[in-house]
């Protein structure tokens, strides 16, 4: 037997000037509640929206009437009644109830305002209820689904990599092992390695993996899992990247922007500031970055890497996304191509958010000859037998090759306007929290 009423009418369908006049079956949770002089008034909330629900005595019966009564907050409930035009209620309209029956009555719920940081997230379970968390994780759903969408149209074919994996691409220092039947292995840190072994047959190849940094970093914007979009194109050098990068950071932010204004505004985001959001995006190489820098005053010399700081210096008077290309070879990763035009550089790009939002993206070239690809990786300190299976990819049909990662938690953290990274994501894992 279904559960669901086939006339059942959501909160916020409900709740127009349209339905005035209608019967309507709402189910729902209390979101508050107050009753005087034997009318009781209940804001009811669904997925959709909220409505207010007035219930009489008179009509409902004394002993149903004491049950709706007594029933606290996040109680869930079904209610029948007619919508009447109201300018008291929230949006206009009530339903005046001819019955409420409790589904659920809920203890006394525990979160409520002024709560410390700690506390919401040690009940992150039921914090998530608020209508802040809801929107972010709209808005989230709204940029996979857009990025998808993006990609999918390009002619990308979306992949599903490991996240069981024997090669800690990104630096061991950082990967999570474990124990995998006596073999040490890891969690992934980036599918890029998989991706590049896709993209010979398919030559245009995504996934969207979970990924896992095991770093102390208590900052605002790091995770220990986050959830990675990363693309990987044949035939491609930086501009073509760049092109990519800039088309799907954009293409969200329109989505965003049409998809999903009112969530925005809960969230304090203008549509507007998303619709801004057009490719091209400004490219500047590493060393006009610091000599910017430096002339702001940050001690940095070719060779410093970039920080949280002189990102959110070179980015906060932005309105949108400033590529970074060319850093120095020694601040990034092995697989990065070394540039033809400067060796001490490589052909690479971080993509920097707004409004002192900073790194969004990490992406590049790949180096595609064995010797050199050999030497670099065992200048990191792994042992190239480790990296066979991935060597050998420069032995049988190599193609100059390009891609990138994008953490999809770091962009709605932009679009979302959220101090912290983990308020973009529903149970986030921090050097300090595993649980809930
Ligand atoms: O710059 P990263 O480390 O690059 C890679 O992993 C490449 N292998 C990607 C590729 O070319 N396929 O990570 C890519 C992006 C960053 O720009 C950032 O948005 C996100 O992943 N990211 C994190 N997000 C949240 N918490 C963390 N600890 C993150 N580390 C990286
Ligand atoms: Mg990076």
């Amino acid at each position: 037997m279904s559960l669901e009423i086939p006339d059942r009418v959501l909160a916020a369908a409900a709740n127009r000037p349209e339905t005035v006049g209608k019967e309507v079956h709402l189910r729902g949770w209390i979101h508050r509640t107050r009753s005087s002089g034997g009318i009781l008034f209940l804001l009811v909330k669904d997925a959709s929206g909220q409505i207010q629900v007035t219930a009489r005595k008179d009509l409902l019966g004394a002993e149903a009437f004491a049950r709706a009564e007594k029933a606290l907050v996040e109680s869930a409930v079904e209610v029948e009644g007619t919508v009447h035009a109201d300018p008291r209620a929230p949006g206009g309209q009530e339903v005046r109830a001819r019955r409420v029956e409790v589904v659920h009555a809920a203890e006394v719920f525990p979160i409520f305002s002024g709560q410390t940081e700690e506390f919401l997230l040690d009940h992150r379970h039921l914090s998530i209820r608020s209508a802040e968390m809801v929107a972010t994780f709209r808005v989230k759903a709204e940029v996979m689904r857009a990025a998808r969408e993006y990609l999918d149209q390009s002619g990308y074919w979306e992949m599903t990599p490991p996240i069981l994996t024997g090669n800690a691409a990104e630096g061991g220092a950082e990967a999570f092992v474990l124990d995998y039947f006596g073999t040490p292995a890891y969690l992934s840190q980036t599918a890029q390695l998989y991706l590049e072994a896709l993209l010979f047959p398919l030559e245009k190849v995504y996934a969207f993996t979970p990924s896992f940094r095991a770093e102390k970093s208590r900052t605002p914007r790091h995770l220990t899992e986050f959830t990675h979009l990363e693309a990987e194109l044949a035939w491609a050098d930086l501009e073509d990247n760049l092109r990519l990068q800039e088309g799907l950071v954009a293409h969200i932010a329109q989505r965003v922007a049409e998809a999903r204004a009112a969530d925005l505004r809960v969230l304090g985001r203008d549509p507007k500031d998303l619709r801004a959001i057009q490719a091209p995006f400004p490219r500047m190489r590493y060393e006009e970055a610091i000599r910017i820098l430096a002339e702001k005053g940050f001690p940095i010399t070719f060779g410093s890497d970039l920080g949280t700081a002189e990102e959110r210096a070179l980015t906060q008077d932005r309105a949108g996304p400033l590529f970074v290309t060319h850093f120095p070879k020694a601040v990034k990763a092995f697989y990065m191509l070394e540039s033809p035009h400067d060796p001490r550089t490589v052909e690479c790009a971080d993509l920097l958010a707004p409004e002192g939002y900073g790194e969004i993206i990490g992406g590049s070239c790949r180096e595609t000859d064995l010797e050199r690809l050999t030497q670099r990786l065992t200048a990191t300190g792994a042992r190239p037998e480790d990296y066979a299976w991935y060597l050998d990819l420069r032995r049988y049909g190599s193609v100059p090759h390009a891609g990138f990662g994008l953490g999809i938690e770091r962009v709605v953290r932009w679009i979302a306007r959220r101090e912290h990274i983990r308020d973009t994501t529903p149970f986030p894992r921090t050097p300090s929290r595993v649980t809930p």
